[in-house]
């Protein structure tokens, strides 16, 4: 299909909550996914949401395999996600760095819930039910924050830890968004 360009930060859309999709497996919802896919692709992203593209729908993408942007982070299966339902597990909190396409350039400190049960559909309308912890968990909550109109500046606890991924990271060959 085509790749679209990713709306930045300060576009009001990004901070819409995005509706749920209605009808699974259309030409529509299988266009936008593709796009999404050329899209995250292209910008060698870890994952990428509906509203980042325009679409305010619940609908997002991810997937980590061997990804210059984490060279340290564990494999993430490519999974679509639609409607999605979170369920923390236990209290327990991870921080790490996280970026994001509609923040070129930037890096940030993010604390989030370690366990995750997360549920949604994928394209096809086929239900989706894991529970995940570490890296794969994070993915999905900075995913789905994009569908509640929260980008991950927002969640950052300690700005000291937010900047710039080649002054933060100089010399350690971090590739930029
Ligand atoms: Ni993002």
């Amino acid at each position: 299909m085509a790749i679209k360009t990713v709306l930045r930060m300060g576009e009001p859309l990004l901070l819409q909550q995005a509706q749920p999709v209605t009808a699974f497996n259309t030409p529509e919802l299988h266009a936008l996914i593709e796009d999404m896919q050329d899209t995250m692709q292209a910008m060698d992203g870890a994952g990428i949401a509906a509203p980042q593209i325009g679409v305010s729908l619940q609908v997002v993408i991810f997937g980590v395999g061997a990804n210059p942007r984490y060279p340290d982070a564990e494999l993430v299966p490519y999974t679509v996600l639609i409607n999605p339902t979170l369920n923390f597990i236990g209290d327990e909190i991870e921080e790490d760095w996280e970026g994001c396409l509609s923040v070129p350039g930037m890096r940030g400190v993010v604390p989030r819930y370690t366990r995750l049960h997360y549920t949604g559909f994928d394209q096809f309308g086929n239900s989706i039910d894991r529970l995940v912890s570490g890296f794969h968990a994070r993915v999905v909550q900075h995913e789905c924050d994009h569908l509640q109109g929260i980008l991950y500046p927002m969640r950052i606890t300690d700005l000291s830890q937010f900047g710039f991924t080649d002054v933060l990271f100089a010399g350690q060959n971090i590739v930029d968004d």
